[in-house]
């Protein structure tokens, strides 16, 4: 994954370097500009079984800020926000490995520095007994789950040590 770029970015950005799981590592520029869900629509992706994304919808492209370019091909951890708790996607990966959904709300990393809030479904796809990719499906978050989520994965990054 590319670092992120002031160039692409809208608005005043602190940096972090993040690592992800797979020891890979990316330079983000991160705001506070929220993109509202648009109320009415789902936001819907398709991965392998590894997280890379194989499908997504158009409004999926429109909030990511990512052209479907860059977005097909790539893992699902290009949205990760740094707000995320690691915890939330170890709680998400146990689940859909067992063959079960996960819900729960996400804060994601737009292109351009920003964030959006989703309630997530993640639904695995099972054939002849064998996980073999998944589908998430993302509805608008109600403002008062974001407010109490925000403040739970405060804690809960405080508690990983960040
Ligand atoms: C179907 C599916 C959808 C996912 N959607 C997101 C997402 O919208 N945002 C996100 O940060 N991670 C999402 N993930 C989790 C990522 O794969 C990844 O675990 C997460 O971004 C944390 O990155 P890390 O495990 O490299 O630290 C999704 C995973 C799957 C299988």
């Amino acid at each position: 994954m590319h670092d992120m770029r002031p160039e692409d970015v809208r608005g005043e950005w602190r940096e972090y370097y993040w690592r992800y799981f797979d020891g890979t590592s990316r330079r983000l520029l991160i705001t506070d500009e929220e993109t509202r869900f648009p109320t009415g629509e789902l936001i819907v992706s398709q991965t392998d079984v590894a997280g890379i994304i194989t499908m997504c919808n158009e409004a999926f492209v429109h909030m990511s800020g990512f052209s479907r370019e860059e977005i097909m091909g790539a893992p699902h951890s290009i949205l990760r926000h740094p707000d995320m708790p690691k915890a939330a996607f170890a709680d998400l990966w146990t689940t859909i490995e067992m063959g079960k959904r996960w819900s729960g709300y996400v804060k994601n990393l737009r292109r351009d520095g920003g964030f959006y809030w989703v309630y997530a479904t993640v639904i695995p796809k099972i054939v002849d007994g064998a996980v073999v990719g998944h589908t998430s499906v993302r509805r608008e978050p109600s403002r008062d789950k974001v407010d109490e989520l925000a403040a739970v994965y405060a804690t809960m990054r405080a508690e990983e040590g960040r």
